[in-house]
């Protein structure tokens, strides 16, 4: 089976992040009170400067607008350097003008990690769901924390982590695996197709395996990513060395 929506390559990771800063742009032009959902990881950072330049610039008014954010380590506060919300406050947060009221997150030093994920999905749906989701992807196939199993959660919910999913989180942790919390919250696979519009983001030859697995497998709890085969309303955005295993 194959991906029927829309994959579009670009030549390199800064055009990419220029094209979705751009929807992005165009998306909060015409509904300024949008409602999105954001990832963290290295492939989102060209875009986060991207938007950050746009905003700076008055291309891109944040003011209405609404964020949830996929995922966040289990057992750190907000306030913890490593911790997902820290990375957003630096590569965004803190440079846009986006309402502090309007900012989601899943709170990982929650006393009550599934009441959290109820509170979660309650604050998603009263928002009205998701606009837009921006997702990047693991070179397992996990998308937010949904990680590759014999079977995936549908809502929100806690994790394990895996030990390459650890090993590729490290940098936040001084690049020790072993430092990186082993459980998580996330967005389920439910959370995730119930976006009204989906935009997956993977750059570099080490996405190339499951960029071709995504685009050309079958749906598999294995791929966390192929569920979005599912979705009518799914845009792919590569660069050359992501599509690299693509044929033409
Ligand atoms: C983390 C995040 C994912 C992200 C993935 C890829 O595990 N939970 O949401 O897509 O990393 O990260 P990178 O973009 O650094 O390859």
């Amino acid at each position: 089976m194959s991906l029927a929506h829309k994959i579009s390559i670009f030549p390199e990771a800064a055009v990419v992040a220029r094209e979705l800063a751009t929807e992005v742009a165009d998306a909060l032009e015409e509904n300024p009170s949008l409602v999105l959902g954001l990832p963290t990881g290295r492939t989102p950072l060209l875009l986060y400067e991207e938007l950050v330049r746009l905003a700076g610039t008055g291309r891109i008014d944040f003011s209405q607008a609404t964020t949830f954010n996929l995922d966040e380590f289990l057992g750190i506060p907000a306030s913890h350097p490593g911790s997902y919300r820290s990375f957003m406050q630096a590569h965004l947060f803190d440079h846009v003008n986006l309402d502090p009221q309007r900012i989601h997150f899943l709170n990982g030093a929650a006393a009550n990690p599934f009441d959290e994920c109820c509170r979660y999905e309650k604050a998603i749906d009263e928002a009205g769901g998701i606009d837009l989701l921006i997702l990047g992807i693991g070179t397992n196939g996990h998308i937010g924390f949904n990680e590759p199993g014999s079977g995936l959660a549908a809502r929100t919910h806690r994790v394990t982590l895996k030990p390459e999913t650890r090993r590729s989180n490290a940098a936040l942790f001084g690049n020790d695996p072993d430092a990186v919390p082993a459980e998580a919250l996330s967005m389920g696979m439910g959370t995730i197709l119930d976006a009204k519009a989906v935009v997956l983001v993977a750059t570099g030859q080490r996405k190339a395996a499951c960029v071709e697995q995504l685009v050309t497998g079958p749906i598999t709890t294995q791929l966390p990513a192929s569920f979005l085969q599912l979705h009518k309303n799914v845009e792919i955005l590569l660069d050359a060395a992501a599509a690299a295993r693509l044929q033409e």
